[in-house]
């Protein structure tokens, strides 16, 4: 009796204070509505496409998921979008090297949604390491271009790592952006390990878990598994005004 009565416990206790936000790996991870649905029956709440590629590039994958996703039959709490800008010194597909010209490829094709979340990752592999300042400017410029068009929720997904060999430790963007914590220790709160860095005192949204393949909805699909506390996103008519823009 026990056996069945306490993870059911557990899965009611979790789904009742804590909610799951997914985003899934580079490329080639197109998700079916039926993916959707089922990743929503699993407990994720909250879809994170990745829309911009750090080669310079829009992603067709993550065009393709947000809409696969805003029709799912379960409606999504929340519907996000993540940048891995065309950092400083790399090669850019699409010429647009300026931090500014990234940010309003983006914003044209959001078409000017401002409550649309918009995470830009700060990883060590995709930006250079040897050049915070450069770093520093741009990421200060692409977050003022959001904020200059109004977007109200801007957040940093990076580890503490990624940020003190990016951007150097004491660098901080915290009055102006929201921290999306990047540790994979498995734990689903904001606290466990958790160490003050880049002038946050606390995360927003934890990525616990990296790169995880389950047989589950998504067989062979890498996923990155993120923890909030529910409510911090609300639904927001947005999600299906932009979902009807692409
Ligand atoms: C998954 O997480 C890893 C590490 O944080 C990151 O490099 C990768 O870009 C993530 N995938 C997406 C789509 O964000
Ligand atoms: C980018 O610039 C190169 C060199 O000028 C050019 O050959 C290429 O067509 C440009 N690409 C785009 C997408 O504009
Ligand atoms: C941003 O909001 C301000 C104040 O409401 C408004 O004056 C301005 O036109 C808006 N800017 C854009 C780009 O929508």
């Amino acid at each position: 009796m026990t056996r069945i009565l306490l993870p059911l416990l557990a899965f009611f206790v979790l789904s009742c204070y804590a909610d799951i936000a997914i985003d899934t790996d580079d490329g080639s991870a197109k998700l079916s509505v039926a993916q959707f649905d089922c990743l929503y029956e699993e407990g994720d709440r909250t879809y994170i496409a990745l829309l911009y590629d750090s080669n310079g590039v829009i992603d067709p994958t993550g065009l393709q998921n947000l809409e696969n996703c805003g029709n799912a039959h379960h409606d999504y709490d929340n519907i996000q979008i993540l940048i891995n800008p065309c950092s400083p010194g790399n090669m850019c597909s699409n010429n647009l090297t300026s931090a500014k010209d990234q940010a309003n490829e983006i914003i044209a094709l959001t078409g000017h949604n401002n409550l649309i979340p918009t995470l830009i990752g700060v990883h060590k592999n995709g930006w250079p390491s040897s050049n915070s300042m450069a770093n520093q400017n741009f990421l200060n410029e692409m977050i003022d271009t959001f904020l200059g068009a109004n977007y109200t929720f801007i957040g940093i997904q990076t580890s503490y790592n990624s940020w003190s060999s990016v951007m150097g430790n004491k660098f901080s963007v915290a009055s102006k952006a929201f921290l999306w914590w990047v540790n994979w220790n498995g734990k689903q709160d904001l606290t466990t390990g958790f160490a003050p860095f880049g002038g946050w005192s606390a995360p927003i949204a934890h990525q616990y878990a990296g790169k995880v393949t389950t047989d589950k909805c998504a067989p062979g699909v890498n996923i990155n598994y993120s923890y909030y506390v529910h409510g911090t996103f609300q639904k927001k008519n947005g999600n299906k005004k932009f979902m009807s823009r692409i």
